[in-house]
């Protein structure tokens, strides 16, 4: 397992409209194997950031390292799960795991596939097609998919952000148990305060245009975490004063 870094990261895009400074000088650490979430506004290169440590985006400044290494083109030591499955509908759950496979000697293949359908809880849907699933169990699958390969760093972007709170929260306690499982690096962005302190063993609070690190808090609380501990609390007043800066309107808000 290899640390992640990230170093004086920025990233420009050429717009019709002139060029937009999507990230600007990006530094962060992500020790392997740990937890981060990352916060902030619509726009302010979130999206951005994971695809740039995928592999999916290129043309940047600064450094991306994995292990010490310049991350580059999508492999497997990287796994990613967006907001929608992104599963192909025309394949049933263990194909659609398989794919990501694709290469592998066949008994490895259905291996990997069975204990990861497993590791997700979905040993009895593996005949299932994508359409006969809940966007919950669709999930599942995704990460599934994306850990089948396993991976050291898995890439989380908004992967609740269409469940209803229920689902959600009951999603959080399954990445928690997986990611507690496997010990694979996560990086997950979410719009969710309470997630991402739920989740993070650090809480990166990023600013937008141009997309900065405002402020990177650690949670040292035991998990499984307490969302109405007073430690809980004080940290989600401190990130949504990071938002807010002088907002007391957002404190109240926060409580
Ligand atoms: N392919 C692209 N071409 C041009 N500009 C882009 C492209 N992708 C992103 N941008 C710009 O970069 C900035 C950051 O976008 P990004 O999607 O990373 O934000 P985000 O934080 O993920 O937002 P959201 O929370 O809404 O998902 C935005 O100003 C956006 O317009
Ligand atoms: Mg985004």
């Amino acid at each position: 397992m290899s640390d992640l870094r990230i170093t004086g990261l920025s990233k420009r895009y050429s717009l019709p409209t002139g060029p937009v400074l999507a990230l600007d000088g990006i530094d962060l650490a992500v020790p392997a194997g740990s937890f981060t979430s990352i916060v902030g506004a619509s726009g302010c290169g979130k999206s951005t950031l994971l695809r740039i440590i995928a592999g999916l985006e290129g043309g940047f400044d600064g450094s991306v390292t994995l292990g010490g290494r310049p991350v580059g083109a999508p492999a497997r030591d990287r796994g990613m799960v967006f907001q929608e499955h992104r599963l192909l509908p025309w394949l049933t759950v263990e194909d659609n795991v398989a794919f990501a496979l694709h290469g592998r000697p066949r008994d490895e293949v259905r291996e990997r596939v069975a204990a990861h359908l497993a590791l997700v809880g979905l040993s009895g849907f593996a005949k299932a097609y994508p359409a006969q699933l809940s966007g919950g169990m669709a999930q599942r699958v995704a990460i599934a998919r994306a850990l089948a390969n396993q991976p050291q760093v898995l890439l989380l972007d908004e992967p609740f952000g269409a469940l209803d709170a229920m689902t959600r929260i009951g999603m959080q306690q399954e990445i928690l148990r997986i990611w507690q499982a496997e010990r694979t690096t996560m990086i997950l962005v979410t719009h969710d305060i309470d997630e991402a302190i739920f989740l993070g063993d650090q809480v990166v609070v990023m600013s937008a245009r141009p997309g900065r690190v405002k402020a990177v808090l650690p949670v040292t609380l035991p998990r499984p975490r307490d969302r109405s501990s007073t430690h809980f609390i004080d940290i989600r007043k401190r990130i949504f004063g990071e938002f807010f800066a002088e907002s007391e309107q957002a404190f109240a808000y926060a409580i």
